[in-house]
């Protein structure tokens, strides 16, 4: 193993290298058809946090199993957060990625909500950076690729008392990944559920945690069963106006090129390529309002034709058009069941930026590499 250290941003993160990294004709192969999530980089970035020290050993080491006592505070009472980002390769093979000072400011409002200890934006973009320089080889350059970049913290302290921790681990892995949907980029089917609830008033459902994903799992289970891929959920005080997918923000466009999504009430999240595409769609000239949709007007404007698209939206899944919503009470294909002209040229707008093919003319970028 050979030890160097890293500058970034934030501070010196002591970099050591793994004298067993994956084989280079196996990294090609996962680089050539990656899967969402499924494999991992050789490295991941790491820094922890204790009440008397704060944050501390800022480091890059060997990918691998942690280590955990089995009265660890985050698996009894879920005080974890998370975040989603990419890293993309552009054409000269520089590689950048996309807001991450938004992403750091998400990831300090979900460590207050859930009780965590704040990480300062300088910790957050220098593990980022520490760990893609270290592993850049594995950042893939096919189309629609990326390597998905997954920040996280979680209370580490071995204590079974109800309280928050007093000890934290933050850190970086590093997937390669294409589309987030197998089958690529085409519409996908939702269910829009009226029985369950991600998320209710006062609640985590603006923070990054896991547990707001836990809660959407049985939903997602039943709604796959019946043939559909994503639930979107409804708010829990009237069960009447749209909400989000759980992992994915939704957008409504209507035949007059208006578009709407619902508003940031602080039981959805405030997602990155949500305020992208608002921004987007309003540089285009659409009207953009964040307002309450209720399920009521999408049934009936996509029963008389007055809703043209719906799409989904996510860092992982980018933007996803979705071409049926069904629901106990109804079942109705949206336009004509295709991705429609909206979708489709700003998502075009939204990858040629990420991918460097277009003028960064908002500065979303910031170079890894
Ligand atoms: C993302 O879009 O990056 C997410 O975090 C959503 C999901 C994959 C959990």
């Amino acid at each position: 193993m050979s030890t160097t250290t890293h500058p970034t941003s934030a501070d010196l993160f002591s970099v050591t290298r793994t004298d067993t990294p994956v084989a280079d004709e196996q990294r090609e192969a996962a680089l050539a058809s990656p899967k969402f999530g499924t494999v991992f980089t050789d490295h991941m970035a790491r820094i922890s946090y204790s009440n008397e020290d704060g944050w501390s050993r800022r480091r890059v080491e060997k990918y691998g199993p942690l280590l955990l006592d089995p009265a660890t505070a985050v698996l009894h009472y879920g005080q974890e957060i998370f975040e989603g980002m990419k890293a993309y390769r552009h054409a000269d093979g520089s590689v950048w990625t996309f807001r991450p000072r938004d992403n750091a400011a998400r990831f300090a409002r979900s460590a207050r909500r859930l009780a965590l200890p704040e990480l300062s934006e300088a910790d957050f973009l220098g593990a980022i950076e520490a760990l893609v320089a270290t592993d850049v080889v594995w950042v893939p350059s096919g189309e629609e690729t990326s390597l998905y970049l997954r920040p996280f913290m979680y209370a580490s302290e071995t204590f079974l008392g109800v309280r928050p921790s007093l000890e934290a681990e933050f850190l970086v892995i590093a997937s390669p990944v294409g589309p987030y949907f197998a089958g690529g980029v085409r519409p996908v089917a939702i269910w829009v559920d009226q029985k369950y609830h991600r998320a209710g008033a006062g609640g985590t459902g603006d923070a990054k945690c896991g547990g707001n994903y836990a809660a959407s799992l049985l939903p997602q289970q039943e709604a796959y069963a019946k043939g559909f891929e994503q639930v979107c959920f409804l708010d829990a005080s009237t069960n009447t106006q749209l909400e989000e997918l759980g992992g994915m923000n939704v957008f409504v466009v209507h035949a007059d090129g208006s578009v709407a999504t619902p508003p940031i009430s602080g039981s959805i999240l405030e997602g990155v390529t949500r305020s992208s595409i608002l921004r987007l769609l309003t540089d285009a000239g659409h009207e953009v309002s964040e307002r309450q949709i209720p399920l009521t007007e999408l049934r009936e404007g996509l029963a008389d034709g007055s809703v043209r698209e719906v799409f989904a939206c996510g860092t992982a899944a980018v933007m996803t058009p979705i071409g049926r919503m069904a629901s106990d009470d109804f079942d109705l294909t949206v336009g004509d069941g295709e991705a429609g002209p909206v979708t489709t040229r700003i998502r075009a707008e939204l990858t040629d930026i990420q991918y460097g093919r277009a003028t960064d003319r908002h500065g979303w970028l910031h170079r890894l590499v």
